[in-house]
């Protein structure tokens, strides 16, 4: 049920433990609910430092890859999957940039933080990545398929 067309698609993200512990998670959900996303699939866990490993494997060479894969593990993480028109691209423009002091007022990060370190969520940056890392963190049957009980969604 991972449809990935190019302008109707499904993200991932993930509310990294700064966050959580900050008590944003609400917060996020409004924002991305508010815009006019539909939800498809959410939960609250704990990632292991190899699961950690395997999401940012392109940043293996990183010098920030083993202090970022510490931190992403050092607390309960909330795994969301939201579907809807150009979701990747205008999800990234609501993020902000990597940066919290580069990014705008409005966005999350420009309003929520100011460490690039503790930038409080991920974003998949492509349809391809956002395929890859909803595989990696949800199964099959944890993914809520709209399609079969609404036919029209109400933007
Ligand atoms: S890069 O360097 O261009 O690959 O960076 P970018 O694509 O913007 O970010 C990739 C992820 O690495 C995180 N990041 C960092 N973490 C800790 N310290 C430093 N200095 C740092 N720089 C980048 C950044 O938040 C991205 O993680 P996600 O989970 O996607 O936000």
């Amino acid at each position: 049920i991972i449809l990935c067309l190019t302008i109707f698609a499904n993200v991932f993200k993930t509310v990294k433990p700064d966050g959580v512990q900050r008590k944003l998670v609400g917060e996020i959900i409004r924002r991305f609910e508010r815009k006019g996303f539909k939800l498809v699939g959410m939960k609250l866990l704990q990632a292991s430092e190899e699961q950690l490993r395997q999401h940012y494997w392109d940043l293996r060479e990183k010098p920030f890859y083993n202090g970022l894969v510490k931190y992403m593990s050092s607390g309960p993480i909330v795994a969301m999957v939201w579907q809807g028109l150009d979701v990747v691209k205008t999800a990234r423009k609501m993020l902000g940039e990597t940066n919290p002091a580069d990014s705008l007022p409005g966005t999350i990060r420009g309003d929520y933080c100011v460490e690039v370190g503790r930038n409080v969520i991920h974003g998949s940056d492509s349809v391809q990545s956002a395929q890859r890392e909803i595989s990696l963190w949800f199964k099959h049957d944890e993914l809520f398929c709209w399609e079969e009980c609404s036919e029209h969604w109400i933007y």
